[in-house]
């Protein structure tokens, strides 16, 4: 099967999720769990990911599956061969409270490297898709990167995890942001967050977040023209693709600043804009 096949196919499952999704909003039926203490689920997300899970194996069997709610083993990055990286909806937060930044993301990796990706966002009629080395889409027609050269003038997106523990150490690198670019935006759901990078409406996202929030998103937006990057190296025999930690993504001109005003946010190097 071409990848152009394969991709149809993917559309085609991600649309069919992204019906799910709002069939599940329009009925009323949410209804919320928590894994882990302080991350909400709801039954839709199970669901959805269920349903994807079998039209992946009814056509592409016995291929491997990494997925948020039904196979979330991220050791799974680590292998070769034909893997998919499934979020059913990233954006939980948002399809909880009735926001409508909400998406579906789906991944198809080999050996390491994603080949493939789509990012449907059923509320806000939006399909974004990538073929590895051919470009992206946005419903169907090419998109491309802003082309920004100033911090200043950049609007940058970013997320904090579930665990508040894990939000403070966060604060000083938004208050590097604020401080040098245009604004910050928390739209709570990283594919989209990617997608917005990838048609130029972000000019650079960051934030650490886990494969199948980011594998789709990272492909489109390294295909619209972003430049794609971590700011710390990822470790040995970790494939770039799938490594979620410290993800920089952004318009070429302003990377290396931004990873730079990141990094000395993190050293607590900022003192003259009160960040120590
Ligand atoms: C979350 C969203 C959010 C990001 C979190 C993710 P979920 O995914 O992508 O924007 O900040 O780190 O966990 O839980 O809605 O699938
Ligand atoms: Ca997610
Ligand atoms: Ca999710």
């Amino acid at each position: 099967m071409t990848l152009e096949e394969r991709l149809e196919a993917t559309i085609d499952i991600a649309t069919a999720a992204g019906k799910m999704i709002r069939d599940a909003r329009e009925g009323d039926d949410l209804k919320h769990h928590f894994k882990e203490g302080q991350e909400l689920v709801t039954d839709t997300d199970v669901a959805v990911d269920t349903m994807i899970t079998e039209r992946l194996e009814s056509a592409f069997p016995g291929e491997d599956r990494l997925s948020e709610e039904l196979a979330p083993d991220k050791d799974a990055v680590e292998q070769d061969g034909a893997l998919w990286v499934v979020d059913p909806i990233d954006g939980t937060v948002n399809f909880a409270h009735g926001l409508f930044h909400v998406a579906v993301s789906i991944a198809y990796v080999k050996d390491g490297v994603t080949q493939l990706g789509v990012v449907h966002a059923p509320f806000l009629g939006e399909t974004f898709t990538a073929i590895r080395d051919k470009g992206a889409w946005r419903n169907g027609q090419s998109i491309s990167a802003s082309q920004s050269e100033s911090l200043e003038q950049s609007l940058v997106g970013t997320g904090f995890p579930y665990r508040r523990d894990s939000r403070l150490p966060l604060m000083r690198r938004l208050g590097a942001v604020l401080h040098h670019c245009r604004d910050v935006r928390r739209n709570g759901a990283a594919a989209l967050d990617l997608c917005d990078v990838a048609c130029g409406r972000l000019d650079a996202y960051y934030e650490t977040v886990s494969p199948w929030d980011f594998a789709a998103g990272w492909l489109i937006a390294r295909e619209a023209g972003a430049r794609t990057g971590h700011l710390y190296p990822c470790p040995e025999g970790l494939p770039e693709d799938l490594y979620g930690e410290n993800l920089l993504v952004s318009a070429p001109a302003i990377f290396d600043e931004l990873g730079e005003l990141l990094r000395q946010a993190d050293a607590g190097e900022l003192r003259d804009i009160g960040i120590g």
